[in-house]
């Protein structure tokens, strides 16, 4: 990996991306490498969950690397937007495992698309997220104009997709856009925390609890119905047996993913 630096830490894979000089900006080969990572969280079973984060101080991603729109034309910007949401956005979103955003300073167009594909966010105190694609004479392409609206309400989406304004942590946190703002040098400890928390769980009922919250936002789906077969199909589980039989028996459940 040229653009991604990957290490492990309790079965958690922290993807850093690392293109310090351009704040982060997703040029192709990031969104090539970020897929190969992702695959990479849905095969191996050594891996648990991630995190995705952005090296230096200042950025998360400060967006798709506007230096590649110049040679686009209509074909060319709707195949970019189109491979980019089903390799990378839709791919993170719909993964079994968690995979969650530690957003370490500026989430600016496809950086906070790329956040907002993440299951859930937790930001530094000097984050600062926006959709400035107005400015270039665009829309977001990353499935912004969707996610923003199912996590901060549409008035709230409107405004900062149509102004291009961005906002600090605190209101982010207001909007509902990410769960926790923290010191930036706690940020990363404060997703791994996390993550170990959802890591000792069954990881068959994890994966399950992620399909059916997501079936809320896929119209074709029925959610309720989503719900009561993974409820069901759950109790086949050795999991759920060893889960039921280590709270009669007063201790802590081992689970093993089957
Ligand atoms: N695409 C390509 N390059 C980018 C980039 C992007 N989205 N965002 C930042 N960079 C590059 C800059 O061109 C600069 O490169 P250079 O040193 O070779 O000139 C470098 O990263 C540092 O950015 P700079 O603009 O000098 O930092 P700053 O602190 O003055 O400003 C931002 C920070 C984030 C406000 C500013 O970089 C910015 O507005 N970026 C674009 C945000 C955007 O519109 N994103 C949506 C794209 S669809």
């Amino acid at each position: 990996m040229k653009t991604l630096s990957l290490s492990f830490q309790s079965q958690i894979l922290i993807i850093t991306i690392n293109r310090t000089d351009k704040l982060n900006a997703l040029n192709k080969q990031v969104i090539e490498e970020l897929s190969a990572a992702i695959d990479d969280v849905y095969n191996n079973p050594d891996i648990k969950s991630a995190v995705i984060t952005g090296s230096g101080e200042k950025a998360f991603v400060a967006g798709a690397d506007i230096s590649e729109f110049t040679a686009l034309d209509a074909n060319g910007g709707k195949a970019l937007a189109q491979k980019g949401q089903e390799n990378v956005f839709n791919k993170i979103e719909n993964s079994p495992k968690p995979v969650i955003a530690a957003v370490n300073g500026f989430a600016l167009g496809g950086g906070c698309e790329l956040a907002m594909a993440c299951h859930f966010r937790v930001a530094g105190n000097n984050a600062k997220f926006g959709q400035p694609e107005v400015n270039l004479g665009l829309i977001p392409g990353y499935g912004g104009t969707q996610r923003l609206t199912q996590l901060a309400g549409k008035g709230r989406a409107m405004e900062m997709i149509l102004s291009g304004n961005l906002i600090d942590a605190h209101t982010a946190l207001q909007y509902g856009l990410v769960n926790y703002v923290v010191a930036p040098e706690e940020l990363l400890k404060k997703a791994i925390g996390i993550l170990e928390i959802i890591n000792s769980k069954a990881p068959l009922a994890v994966a399950g609890a992620i399909k059916a919250v997501n079936a809320v936002f896929d119209e074709q789906l029925d959610g309720y119905g989503i719900e009561i077969d993974t409820f069901g199909e759950l109790f086949n589980t050795e999991d759920a047996k060893e889960g039921a039989a280590a709270f009669m028996e007063k201790r802590k459940p081992a689970f093993r993913g089957r």
